[in-house]
């Protein structure tokens, strides 16, 4: 068992709020499907009607959407969604957005109605910090914030959220604006104003970026969210610093079987690893983050048997100072120590070793 705010949960493995997360039902699924705790779609003073469509498949297990909050009523959630969530026994986490005069008026009555944490969101983050003060005046449960990505500072951001009395993060939303174009019609691929926000596989690197960052500043927990599809993922989002992995788009690309999968996944590769908790592994990767400019040093190694001669190294190298004849050859004055050539090996037959 893991421990959320002090709430008991089976998996780390939380899901964000979205399309698979629009009623009690739904939710209930992801949860039986092996999820901790499922995040409601957001929850706002009126219901959205969203353009069509607003979800289209981009490259590489990613999305780009432009699906507003919820589309039922505050008092559909309140009076039956949230109480069913609690009668199934489901660990539900409100998402309420987007203004202070919303969250307001809706947070009291989200707890009552059986929430077990709330989870403030808003497109201008700056509304947070009031959010999470008032908010905390009127909930006893647990407060988390979400953000977006692209908060200047976003570590001195969240010690202020901390000030404010937050006690989680999840870190982050997802990144844009962003859209696609039907080349056939000259169309946007998304309805509405075209533009929408990207999600999934793409975006990994800036949420391992903003979970670093905030991780470096704050000592309350962090759901890492924003581009998890595998197990290995989770573990990167756990090294950068987060102690909960959040996943949104990798469900719904992927079914919900993939919940199971991606935390068998992580528990198999933390222990192959050596580390006995996800506490073990936090946060490791800040010990190697040189501030300098300073040249790493490594060097290369080479494992003829785990060469396949597919010679993408050859290929890749800018500087022609790759050469693979009988044996993998350097040219040590023309190789500016890219790493390119060992990035593209696809068997590992090419390693830096650091020295
Ligand atoms: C179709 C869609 C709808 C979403 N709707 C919401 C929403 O209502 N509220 C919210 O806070 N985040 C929403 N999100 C963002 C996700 O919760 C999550 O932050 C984002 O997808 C990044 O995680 P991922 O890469 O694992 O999908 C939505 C995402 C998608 C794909």
């Amino acid at each position: 068992m893991y421990n959320l705010l002090g709430i008991e949960i089976k998996t780390p493995i939380i899901i964000g709020s979205g399309p698979l997360s629009y009623s009690a039902e739904s939710m209930k699924k992801l949860y039986d499907a092996g999820a901790g705790a499922v995040v409601t779609k957001t929850i706002r003073k009126q219901r959205a009607i969203n353009p069509a469509p607003h979800m289209v498949k981009s490259t590489n297990n990613s999305l780009i959407n432009n699906e507003k909050w919820t589309d039922f009523d505050p008092e559909r959630w309140i009076d039956e969604e949230i109480p069913k969530l609690k009668e199934m026994g489901v660990v539900n986490i409100a998402s309420v957005g987007h203004t202070l005069e919303e969250s307001s008026q809706l947070v009291e009555r989200l707890e009552k109605a059986g929430a077990d944490i709330i989870e403030l969101v808003s497109y201008d983050y700056t509304d947070l910090i009031p959010m999470v003060k008032d908010t905390k005046n009127r909930v006893s449960i647990p407060i988390i914030a979400k953000l977006p990505p692209t908060v200047p500072n976003i570590g001195d951001f969240c010690m202020e959220l901390e000030k404010a009395g937050v006690d989680a993060i999840t870190a982050c939303d997802s990144v844009g604006p962003a859209f696609r174009i039907d080349i056939e019609t000259g169309r946007p691929l998304l309805g509405g104003n075209g533009f929408g926000w990207l999600t999934g596989e793409v975006i990994k690197p800036i949420t391992l970026h903003k979970i670093y960052e905030i991780s470096k500043k704050v000592n309350v927990p962090i759901i890492g969210l924003g581009g998890c599809m595998t197990g290995a993922d989770g573990v990167e989002m756990v090294m950068a610093g987060a102690n909960f992995i959040g996943i949104c788009t990798a469900p719904i690309i992927k079914g919900e079987n993939i919940i199971d999968k991606i935390y068998k996944d992580f528990c198999t590769n933390l222990e192959r690893l050596g580390y006995d908790s996800i506490d073990e592994a936090c946060g490791i990767v800040h010990r190697y983050m040189g501030e300098s400019n300073e040249r790493t040093k490594f060097e290369f190694s080479w494992q003829e048997d785990r060469c396949t001669r597919c010679k993408l190294c050859e290929r890749v190298c800018a500087y022609e100072a790759r050469n693979l004849k009988d044996m993998m050859e350097l040219d040590e004055e023309e190789c500016r120590y890219c790493g390119l050539c060992i990035s593209v090996c696809p068997t590992k037959a090419l390693e830096a070793k650091y020295l």
